[in-house]
Protein backbone atom coordinates (compact mmCIF):
# COMPACT_ATOMS: atom_id res chain seq x y z
CA UNK A 1 0.00 0.00 0.00
CA UNK A 2 1.23 3.46 -0.67
CA UNK A 3 2.08 6.08 1.98
CA UNK A 4 4.02 6.48 4.89
CA UNK A 5 2.34 4.75 8.00
CA UNK A 6 3.99 1.14 7.63
CA UNK A 7 7.09 2.85 7.69
CA UNK A 8 6.30 4.75 11.08
CA UNK A 9 7.67 2.60 13.83
CA UNK A 10 5.02 0.48 16.18
CA UNK A 11 4.67 2.07 19.67
CA UNK A 12 7.49 5.18 18.63
CA UNK A 13 7.84 7.00 21.98
CA UNK A 14 9.79 9.81 20.74
CA UNK A 15 10.87 12.13 17.70
CA UNK A 16 13.64 10.11 17.59
CA UNK A 17 12.62 7.07 16.81
CA UNK A 18 10.67 8.93 13.80
CA UNK A 19 13.78 10.18 13.04
CA UNK A 20 15.53 6.94 12.79
CA UNK A 21 12.85 5.11 10.94
CA UNK A 22 12.13 8.08 8.12
CA UNK A 23 15.43 7.75 6.08
CA UNK A 24 13.57 3.93 5.40
CA UNK A 25 10.00 5.47 4.01
CA UNK A 26 9.02 4.62 1.19
CA UNK A 27 5.71 5.57 1.39
CA UNK A 28 6.14 7.56 -1.91
CA UNK A 29 8.50 7.61 -5.46
CA UNK A 30 9.90 10.83 -3.86
CA UNK A 31 12.56 8.94 -1.98
CA UNK A 32 14.01 7.52 -5.15
CA UNK A 33 15.82 11.05 -6.32
CA UNK A 34 16.11 13.10 -3.13
CA UNK A 35 19.37 13.38 -1.21
CA UNK A 36 18.15 12.13 1.95
CA UNK A 37 15.09 12.86 4.25
CA UNK A 38 14.73 15.86 5.86
CA UNK A 39 12.85 15.02 9.21
CA UNK A 40 11.55 17.84 11.49
CA UNK A 41 14.08 20.28 13.97
CA UNK A 42 13.70 21.71 17.11
CA UNK A 43 12.50 21.53 20.89
CA UNK A 44 10.74 18.37 21.57
CA UNK A 45 9.15 20.69 23.92
CA UNK A 46 8.35 23.51 21.24
CA UNK A 47 4.87 25.03 22.18
CA UNK A 48 5.17 26.46 18.38
CA UNK A 49 5.61 24.05 15.40
CA UNK A 50 5.81 25.33 11.69
CA UNK A 51 4.64 23.31 9.08
CA UNK A 52 6.33 24.09 5.56
CA UNK A 53 5.97 22.44 1.93
CA UNK A 54 9.24 20.21 1.70
CA UNK A 55 13.01 20.45 1.69
CA UNK A 56 13.98 22.63 -0.69
CA UNK A 57 17.74 21.98 -3.22
CA UNK A 58 20.06 23.11 0.10
CA UNK A 59 17.91 21.59 2.82
CA UNK A 60 18.14 18.31 0.81
CA UNK A 61 21.94 18.53 0.44
CA UNK A 62 21.96 19.39 4.20
CA UNK A 63 19.31 17.39 5.85
CA UNK A 64 17.87 20.07 7.83
CA UNK A 65 14.61 21.88 7.31
CA UNK A 66 14.91 25.34 6.35
CA UNK A 67 18.75 25.86 6.31
CA UNK A 68 18.13 27.71 2.74
CA UNK A 69 16.87 31.16 1.85
CA UNK A 70 13.44 30.61 2.94
CA UNK A 71 14.74 29.52 6.30
CA UNK A 72 16.50 32.24 6.69
CA UNK A 73 13.73 34.66 5.88
CA UNK A 74 11.53 33.06 8.17
CA UNK A 75 13.87 33.30 11.11
CA UNK A 76 14.02 37.00 10.64
CA UNK A 77 10.58 37.30 10.72
CA UNK A 78 10.13 35.12 13.74
CA UNK A 79 12.46 36.94 15.34
CA UNK A 80 10.69 40.26 14.52
CA UNK A 81 7.54 39.02 15.54
CA UNK A 82 9.63 38.09 18.77
CA UNK A 83 9.41 34.54 18.81
CA UNK A 84 12.47 32.91 20.63
CA UNK A 85 14.07 30.13 18.10
CA UNK A 86 14.08 27.59 20.92
CA UNK A 87 10.61 27.68 21.11
CA UNK A 88 9.93 26.12 17.32
CA UNK A 89 10.18 23.06 15.84
CA UNK A 90 10.51 23.14 12.09
CA UNK A 91 8.88 20.96 9.91
CA UNK A 92 7.30 20.11 6.39
CA UNK A 93 4.32 18.17 4.83
CA UNK A 94 6.54 16.27 2.29
CA UNK A 95 9.81 15.26 3.82
CA UNK A 96 11.46 14.49 0.46
CA UNK A 97 12.81 17.12 -1.77
CA UNK A 98 10.60 16.79 -5.32
CA UNK A 99 12.79 18.33 -8.53
CA UNK A 100 13.07 18.19 -11.89
CA UNK A 101 16.53 18.07 -13.15
CA UNK A 102 17.55 20.77 -15.88
CA UNK A 103 21.46 20.28 -17.02
CA UNK A 104 23.20 21.07 -13.85
CA UNK A 105 20.26 23.12 -11.99
CA UNK A 106 17.83 20.68 -9.82
CA UNK A 107 14.20 22.65 -10.37
CA UNK A 108 11.59 22.55 -7.37
CA UNK A 109 8.27 21.06 -8.13
CA UNK A 110 5.20 21.90 -5.86
CA UNK A 111 4.41 18.22 -4.22
CA UNK A 112 0.88 16.73 -5.42
CA UNK A 113 -1.78 15.87 -3.32
CA UNK A 114 -0.76 11.96 -3.64
CA UNK A 115 2.67 13.09 -2.20
CA UNK A 116 1.28 14.98 0.65
CA UNK A 117 -1.86 12.01 1.81
CA UNK A 118 1.16 10.01 1.36
CA UNK A 119 3.56 11.49 3.86
CA UNK A 120 1.15 12.83 6.08
CA UNK A 121 1.40 10.35 8.44
CA UNK A 122 4.83 11.24 9.67
CA UNK A 123 3.55 14.93 10.34
CA UNK A 124 0.52 13.90 12.29
CA UNK A 125 3.29 11.62 14.30
CA UNK A 126 4.87 14.50 14.94
CA UNK A 127 2.38 16.59 16.53
CA UNK A 128 1.16 13.41 18.60
CA UNK A 129 4.77 13.49 20.28
CA UNK A 130 5.45 17.30 20.10
CA UNK A 131 1.86 18.28 21.50
CA UNK A 132 2.34 21.87 20.27
CA UNK A 133 -0.22 24.62 21.14
CA UNK A 134 0.54 26.64 17.78
CA UNK A 135 0.79 24.97 14.70
CA UNK A 136 1.81 27.65 11.92
CA UNK A 137 0.54 26.55 8.52
CA UNK A 138 3.45 27.96 5.67
CA UNK A 139 1.68 28.15 2.43
CA UNK A 140 -0.76 26.25 0.06
CA UNK A 141 0.95 22.86 -0.04
CA UNK A 142 1.27 22.79 4.59
CA UNK A 143 -2.62 23.92 4.33
CA UNK A 144 -3.28 21.48 2.12
CA UNK A 145 -2.13 18.67 4.16
CA UNK A 146 -3.97 19.92 7.21
CA UNK A 147 -6.76 22.12 6.22
CA UNK A 148 -7.99 20.41 3.08
CA UNK A 149 -8.06 21.35 -0.64
CA UNK A 150 -10.46 24.29 -0.36
CA UNK A 151 -8.90 26.19 1.95
CA UNK A 152 -7.08 28.92 0.78
CA UNK A 153 -3.87 30.78 2.57
CA UNK A 154 -4.23 34.41 1.54
CA UNK A 155 -8.34 34.95 2.73
CA UNK A 156 -7.63 32.85 5.90
CA UNK A 157 -4.16 34.12 7.23
CA UNK A 158 -3.43 35.23 10.26
CA UNK A 159 -6.54 33.67 12.39
CA UNK A 160 -6.90 31.72 14.81
CA UNK A 161 -8.41 28.66 13.65
CA UNK A 162 -9.48 25.73 16.22
CA UNK A 163 -7.72 22.23 15.47
CA UNK A 164 -9.65 21.17 11.89
CA UNK A 165 -11.56 18.60 11.09
CA UNK A 166 -9.36 17.72 8.48
CA UNK A 167 -6.72 16.78 10.45
CA UNK A 168 -7.99 15.63 13.73
CA UNK A 169 -10.23 12.83 11.73
CA UNK A 170 -7.61 11.01 9.13
CA UNK A 171 -10.45 8.87 7.58
CA UNK A 172 -11.31 11.73 6.28
CA UNK A 173 -8.59 12.63 4.52
CA UNK A 174 -8.06 8.86 2.86
CA UNK A 175 -5.04 8.27 5.27
CA UNK A 176 -5.33 5.24 7.10
CA UNK A 177 -4.69 5.74 11.17
CA UNK A 178 -1.27 5.05 12.36
CA UNK A 179 -0.76 1.67 14.02
CA UNK A 180 -2.47 2.37 17.83
CA UNK A 181 -3.69 5.44 16.86
CA UNK A 182 -3.03 9.24 17.60
CA UNK A 183 -3.67 11.53 19.97
CA UNK A 184 -4.49 14.88 18.33
CA UNK A 185 -3.38 17.82 20.63
CA UNK A 186 -5.90 20.42 21.63
CA UNK A 187 -3.74 22.81 19.42
CA UNK A 188 -4.60 25.86 17.55
CA UNK A 189 -3.88 26.37 14.05
CA UNK A 190 -2.68 29.67 12.30
CA UNK A 191 -2.14 29.93 8.21
CA UNK A 192 0.31 32.46 6.60
CA UNK A 193 1.94 32.86 3.35
CA UNK A 194 5.42 30.80 2.28
CA UNK A 195 8.43 32.56 3.46
CA UNK A 196 9.61 31.54 -0.15
CA UNK A 197 6.13 33.99 -1.40
CA UNK A 198 8.15 36.85 0.37
CA UNK A 199 11.31 36.24 -1.85
CA UNK A 200 8.93 36.29 -4.80
CA UNK A 201 6.97 39.25 -4.29
CA UNK A 202 7.17 42.31 -5.74
CA UNK A 203 6.82 44.17 -2.54
CA UNK A 204 9.25 42.01 -0.12
CA UNK A 205 8.58 44.93 2.39
CA UNK A 206 5.12 44.59 2.34
CA UNK A 207 4.98 40.64 2.28
CA UNK A 208 7.58 40.32 4.99
CA UNK A 209 5.31 42.39 7.07
CA UNK A 210 2.27 40.36 6.57
CA UNK A 211 4.18 37.50 7.29
CA UNK A 212 5.67 38.92 10.56
CA UNK A 213 2.36 40.51 11.66
CA UNK A 214 0.61 36.58 11.51
CA UNK A 215 3.70 35.49 13.91
CA UNK A 216 2.58 38.05 16.66
CA UNK A 217 -0.37 36.10 16.13
CA UNK A 218 1.12 32.90 16.80
CA UNK A 219 3.74 34.20 19.42
CA UNK A 220 0.38 35.72 21.73
CA UNK A 221 -1.57 33.10 20.92
CA UNK A 222 1.68 30.25 22.28
CA UNK A 223 1.68 32.34 25.53
N1 LIG B 1 10.79 25.52 2.01
C1 LIG B 1 10.05 24.69 2.78
O1 LIG B 1 8.86 24.64 2.69
N2 LIG B 1 10.69 23.93 3.64
C2 LIG B 1 12.00 23.93 3.80
O2 LIG B 1 12.49 23.17 4.64
C3 LIG B 1 12.75 24.80 2.99
C4 LIG B 1 12.13 25.58 2.11
FE1 LIG C 1 8.09 8.73 2.61
FE2 LIG C 1 7.32 11.28 2.64
FE3 LIG C 1 9.62 10.61 1.53
FE4 LIG C 1 7.37 9.98 0.31
S1 LIG C 1 8.12 12.06 0.71
S2 LIG C 1 9.12 8.61 0.63
S3 LIG C 1 6.04 9.50 2.07
S4 LIG C 1 9.11 10.42 3.71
Amino acid sequence: PPGAERFIPDGAHSLDDLKRAAPGCRGCELYADATQVVFGRGDAKAKIVMVGEQPGDIEDQKGFPFVGPAGHLLRRAVDAAGIEVPEIYLTNAVKHFRFVQRGQRRIHQTPEQQHIVACRPWLVSEFALLRPRVVVVLGATAAKALLGPSFRVTRQRGQVLPWPDAAQNPDDFRVAPIEGGVEVPPAKLVATIHPSAVLRADDQDLAFNGLVDDLKVVAATAR
